[in-house]
């Protein structure tokens, strides 16, 4: 069976309140009901709860960038799983190379906050990619081995039918330079068969993987054309509707 398309919009720490109700406006008319593919957005912590309500109505789902493993309690700043599925979360974005290289997110933290948020029954999209240096020395089997296979290691057959795995290659997040579509595909493949040698071949085939780093309007179709790339996770070309809606419909919606 073929997978669904799913796009994911990760607004980062962008827009005002205004800006993203009055996005998440546009994208609940541009989509409607339609579910050719599965399509998200991810705002701030502050704005889900707004941003929830503008989609009221709409199959757009809502997601948070990140969210703690902790339960609740005395940790100052954290946001728990509990609070972000009762602001209207059905998705988390975790592991996001921003997380790791900027705030010095560890393997272990993505594996504790993985394992929590699969329990509390969210889809994770489990972000993991290679640098720049670590793509010219070869060692995309060890950022696997640490990024992916670190994260879900324990996780039941259950739970890996709520796992979406981004690959972004840190090199292309943001800079412009979008992998080609042959680069997206033979990452995307070489994770499914080693997620298909670990995990058995129902599990891999079932799997959702998604290519982020400089998708745009004009990329995505060709991205999403590969037999292993199953949509995207967008940052900059998901904070303008029409551009949003544009990759949106090159996943088939
Ligand atoms: P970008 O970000 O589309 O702006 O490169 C993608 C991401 O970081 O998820």
């Amino acid at each position: 069976m073929a997978r669904k398309k799913f796009v994911a919009g990760n607004w980062k720490m962008n827009t005002t309140l205004a800006e993203a109700k009055a996005l998440a406006t546009a994208l609940a008319q541009g989509v409607g009901t339609s579910t050719a593919a599965d399509v998200a957005v991810c705002p701030p912590y502050p704005w889900l709860v707004p941003v929830h309500e503008a989609l009221k109505g709409s199959s757009v789902g809502l997601g948070a960038q990140d969210v703690s493993h902790e339960p609740k309690g005395a940790f100052t700043g954290e946001v728990s799983t509990a609070m972000i599925k009762e602001a209207g979360c059905k998705y988390v974005v975790l592991g996001h190379s921003e997380r790791r290289h900027i705030l010095g997110e560890s393997d272990v933290e993505v594996h504790l906050k993985l394992h929590t948020a699969v329990e509390a029954g969210l889809y994770v999209i489990l972000c993991m990619g290679e640098t720049l240096v670590e793509r010219e020395k070869g060692l995309a089997e060890r950022v696997f081995q640490r990024q992916v296979y670190s994260a879900v290691a324990g996780i039941t057959d259950e739970q890996w039918s709520r796992i979406i795995i981004a690959y972004e290659p840190v090199w292309a997040i943001g800079t412009g330079k979008t992998a080609t579509p042959d680069q997206a595909q033979n990452a995307h493949y070489f994770i499914r068969t080693k997620i298909r040698s670990l995990h058995g071949e129902k599990i891999a085939n079932a799997l959702p993987i998604l290519y982020g780093g400089s998708v745009t309007a004009d990329t995505a179709a060709g991205l999403f054309s590969q037999p292993d790339v199953d949509g995207g996770l967008v940052g900059g070309a998901s904070l303008k509707a029409d551009q949003f809606l544009a990759i949106v419909k090159a996943a088939g919606n």
